[in-house]
């Protein structure tokens, strides 16, 4: 099926919404005896272990956050250290706990359900300390495994239809999702999921390559048939989802093209019996570039730019002035966040910390779906509870002109509780911040392939939203929700558009000594 049929993300969209009645009519009881392996494992190749005392940049992690990715125009290539700290804090184990069925290994980025699908690859020329190779990143002993040798870049930069970022780059991190690890409790809607969860991860990676003065950026169009045959994936469990080509370098003679034929490497099975969902196949298939024209085409697409008036009496977005901004480091902040499992309802936070999450998050990502830069496929829209200098009550982010304007006025814990899943978090929480965007205008200029962007877009603004509010020592979750009932509730101003995520902040209810 072609990009351009649209009515493939469509089917998948309506297919997958959540609604009161949804999660009644079929809830889902999960086999805990099955639940899949949270790593890929490949028993039969070495690992090279990366450096695990690499040193820190010293960036703080609301600069990291909202800088301008470092201009590509220098050389600069990343060394061993780093790639490790490029790795260790998008993908790394940052805590562990024990729960009934064993352990959980919590990782760097929030993840649904912590089943972390997205998996890391690294495709490099030779770098100081590392062979040109196609390697796979193991969490477990952080450390690369080599799957392919050799330099692989003039592959990957052809299946980009030559993109500048990835054909200069002396090193580039594919993402990966998997399938089963993830919907093996969230069904077909794990395609979704793919884009949060891969979101989530790349504002860590984003942050950490600006704090370590490495130009990076998110490259979407690619030929999936080829970056998929290079890492050699079974493409009914895996798939490449994204690029993020990592420094510059202007030798311009990339090595020719290799032949990668199919490697048959061992890995260990997720599970004993794995379920698949063809939803979630046939979109991956609807959304696929086939070939390095399609690519060309697909990335020259005009920006989506909307402008109207402000409202009368929108508020408009102060951060805090740069002396009082807290200056923990985004490594520091990485190894922090955890998402709030129960927020203090009796808490508030302040205009301007709200004001500096959302300078932070929404200045725009380097991506190669947004030329030029600056432009957001989603639009934020926001349930206000508690925070000081603004009336409780539903809000539209104007982000040409860093405003709220309101909507509606309010309590609406309630609703919030309903929007969101039932689940308490929304409901006492500070503020909720549900992403919607028009999916329409958006499938229609991007096509299928529209549909992974915007649900990275969320994925990638909403872990940027994580990061901003815990270097303030506040809390935050990425939540679920009603689909269509988030859309009603904020119309009739989103009438026409769809809901695509769903972030809560506020601070975490501190437990009283036992
Ligand atoms: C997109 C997204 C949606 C999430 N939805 C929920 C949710 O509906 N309810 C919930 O309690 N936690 C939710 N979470 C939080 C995850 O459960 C959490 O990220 C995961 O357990 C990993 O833990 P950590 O974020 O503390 O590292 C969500 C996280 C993300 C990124």
């Amino acid at each position: 099926m072609s990009n351009h049929e649209i009515h493939a993300a469509w089917k998948y969209h309506d297919g997958t919404k959540h609604s009161y009645w949804s999660i009644r009519e079929h809830p889902h009881l999960l086999d805990w005896a099955n639940r899949p392996q949270p790593f890929k494992i490949y028993p039969e190749v070495e690992p090279l272990p990366l450096p695990r005392d690499v040193p820190q940049t010293g960036v703080t992690a609301l600069s990291a956050i909202s800088e301008p990715a470092p201009s590509s125009w220098a050389d600069s290539v990343p060394g061993l250290p780093d790639l490790a700290r490029l790795l260790y804090f998008s993908a790394g184990i940052t805590k562990q706990r024990a729960y009934p069925g064993g352990e959980i290994y919590f990782r760097a980025a929030a993840c649904t359900g912590a089943l972390y699908e997205i998996e890391l690859y690294v495709v490099t020329g030779d770098l100081p300390g590392l062979d040109a190779g196609v390697y796979h990143f193991n969490p477990v002993d952080v450390s690369l495994r080599l799957l392919r040798k050799g330099d692989f870049r003039r592959n990957l930069a052809q299946a980009t239809a030559m993109e500048p970022a990835v054909a200069q780059a002396p090193a580039t991190i594919i993402c990966t999702g998997t399938y089963w690890r993830n919907s093996w409790k969230y069904q077909a809607r794990t395609y979704r999921h793919f884009g949060w969860d891969n979101g989530t991860l790349l504002a860590n990676m984003l942050a950490v390559s600006a704090a370590s003065g490495l130009p990076a950026e998110i490259v979407l169009g690619f030929v999936d048939a080829e970056v998929n045959r290079l890492l050699d994936l079974d493409t009914r469990r895996e798939v490449s989802l994204c690029l993020v080509p990592i420094g510059h370098t202007s030798e311009s003679s990339l090595p020719a093209t290799k032949e990668a034929p199919a490697l048959g490497l061992e890995t260990i099975p997720l599970s004993q019996h794995e379920i698949e969902y063809p939803a979630m196949l046939e979109m991956h298939d609807a959304s696929s570039l086939a070939s390095a024209e399609e690519v060309a085409q697909w990335r020259g697409k005009p920006p989506v730019v909307q402008c109207a008036p402000l409202a009368a009496g929108a508020v408009l977005l102060r951060r805090l002035p740069e002396e009082e901004q807290p200056k923990d480091t985004i490594e520091q902040v990485i190894l922090r966040r955890g998402s709030t499992r129960t927020f203090d309802k009796a808490a508030s936070i302040t205009l301007a910390q709200l004001s500096t999450i959302f300078h932070c998050a929404t200045r725009g990502l380097p991506a190669d779906f947004l030329k030029p830069p600056g432009e957001q496929l989603n639009d934020l829209y926001l349930i206000v509870h508690a925070v000081q200098g603004l009336k409780p009550g539903a809000y539209f982010f104007r982000r040409d002109q860093d405003a709220l304007e309101l909507l509606k006025e309010g309590e609406f814990r309630a609703q919030a509780h309903h929007l969101g899943l039932e689940q308490e978090l929304p409901a006492d929480a500070c503020v909720d911040i549900f992403f919607l965007a028009d999916l329409k205008r958006i499938l229609e200029q991007y096509g299928n392939r529209g549909y992974r962007a915007v649900q990275l877009e969320a994925g990638a603004i909403g872990g940027r939203i994580y990061l901003a509010a815990y270097a303030q020592h506040l809390g935050a979750t990425g939540l679920t929700f009603f689909d269509d009932d988030v859309i009603s509730f904020f119309s009739p101003h989103a009438r026409d558009k769809s809901a695509i995520f769903l972030l809560a902040i506020g601070k975490p209810l501190k437990r009283k000594p036992q």
